[in-house]
């Protein structure tokens, strides 16, 4: 393992559309190990549209494991791994030239197919406007290992929260626009000055973005999260108001019950999978005619990476939003699986600028060496990594 802050990086970018030596990371299904292939490979015949981006670092998610471990035994086609990535750009086509992408660049993103093409690999040969969640970044600010951190995570939880906030917003200016402008206004005044949220999971990657972006750009007055005692202090130096431990259900209802009688919250983001809070969620939440929202983005239990997606993990949580969405449930639900490009098209400006400002924290769990790779995916597995685990693919000096 190496240390999680990065000396300065040794990369010629004199390099350019020819042959190369990569090395990437593959597998073929879920029985199959992941083993690190070597190829050589000619990009010139990629040139006119792509990009040449020399991968620095990668982060790893459990989407990753969790697409590995649903591809059936008897598939036999080599796959790609991994969609997070921090590079510098080595090449560019004529095409992207003229759209202002420049040799030396330093990029960070994530890709929108994982399946079919993955960051663990020496070179990335893109096309910027195929895979758009890309965006350049000062290295003598952000760390690679940073840049490569944050893409999926952040994506998800600014999508939560930047749409609760945007839909709040909407919502309060078209009261002011009423014919009740006067008494509504006052009402506004007073959601603006108690908006709470609970965010389970507040040790989880996504989770201690969420609760950074809650202050930041999601304007809740209080933050409550819940996770493992381990995490509390990382979660609090994040800006969480208050930290639950969640693993004794009872003791854990009981202290939800007692905030509750100070702070009742607008949004629940769930970043684990629980479905515990059900049975008491009128006790902890405003009520839905306020606007109030459960999201989760995992669903009704904890997923587990070694088994891959489960259809039947999508039966309760999606009865569940169906009555939730004809109006039969006590709260406004939502399942939220982040497919493709988020539909605010600023969260990668937004998300960089809140980084490059120090204002959001990505918190970097471990950093491995690239051939250091199953250590790397091991620890991924066991869920106990209090922010990114990082694989270090480019040389240092
Ligand atoms: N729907 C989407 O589009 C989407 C997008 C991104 C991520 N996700 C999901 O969100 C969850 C969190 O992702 P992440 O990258 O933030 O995770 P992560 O950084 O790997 O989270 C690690 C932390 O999660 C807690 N944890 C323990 N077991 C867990 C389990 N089985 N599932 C989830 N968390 C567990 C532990 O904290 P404590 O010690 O406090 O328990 C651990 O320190 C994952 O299930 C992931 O698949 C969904």
């Amino acid at each position: 393992m190496l240390s999680s802050k990065t000396s300065k990086i040794n990369i010629s970018v004199e390099d350019s559309f020819e042959q190369y030596h990569n090395r990437k990371l593959v597998y073929f299904n879920k029985k199959t190990k992941i083993y690190l292939k070597n190829e050589e490979i000619n990009y010139s015949i990629m040139k006119e549209n792509k990009i040449l981006i020399k991968v620095v670092s990668i982060s790893l998610n459990p989407i990753d494991l969790l697409i590995k471990n649903s591809i059936p035994r008897f598939s036999s086609f080599e796959r790609p791994i991994c969609s997070d990535y921090a590079g510098i750009i080595v090449d560019v086509g004529k095409v992207q030239e003229e759209k202002g992408w420049k040799i030396g660049q330093s990029v960070c993103g994530n890709l929108l197919n994982s399946i079919s093409k993955g960051t663990a690999v020496e070179y990335l040969c893109i096309d910027p406007d195929k895979e758009p969640n890309i965006v350049n970044f000062d290295p003598n600010v952000v760390d690679y290992n940073v840049a490569a951190g944050w893409p999926t995570v952040s994506s998800i939880a600014y999508v939560v929260i930047n749409g609760f906030q945007r839909k709040r917003e909407k919502e309060e200016n078209k009261k002011e626009d009423g014919e009740k402008r006067e008494t509504l206004g006052k009402e506004a005044k007073s959601i603006d000055e108690d908006r709470n949220i609970l965010v389970i999971g507040g040790s989880t990657s996504v989770g201690m973005i969420a609760i950074q972006l809650a202050k930041n750009i999601g304007k809740f007055n209080k933050v409550v999260t819940m996770c493992s005692k381990e995490g509390f202090g990382l979660a609090e130096s994040l800006g969480a108001d208050h930290c639950v431990e969640y693993h004794n259900k009872q003791e854990l209802r009981q202290e939800l019950i007692r905030i509750s009688s100070d702070i009742k919250y607008d949004l629940i983001f769930d970043c684990v999978g629980n479905k515990d809070l059900f049975k008491y969620i009128n006790e902890i939440m405003k009520p839905k005619e306020t606007g109030s929202k459960y999201v989760t983005i995992v669903g009704d239990s904890k997923s587990n990476y070694e088994e891959g997606f489960k259809l039947r993990a999508l039966i309760s949580p999606g009865v569940r939003l169906i009555g939730s969405q004809l109006g039969h449930h006590s709260v406004n639900f939502n399942y939220w699986i982040q497919v493709g490009k988020p539909s605010d098209s600023m969260w990668l400006k937004d998300v960089i600028e809140l980084i490059e400002t120090g204002k959001l924290k990505v918190p970097v769990d471990s950093v491995y060496k690239f051939e250091e790779f199953q250590e790397a995916f091991d620890r991924l597995s066991k869920s106990v990594a209090k922010g990114k685990i990082i694989l270090r693919v480019a040389e240092t000096v």
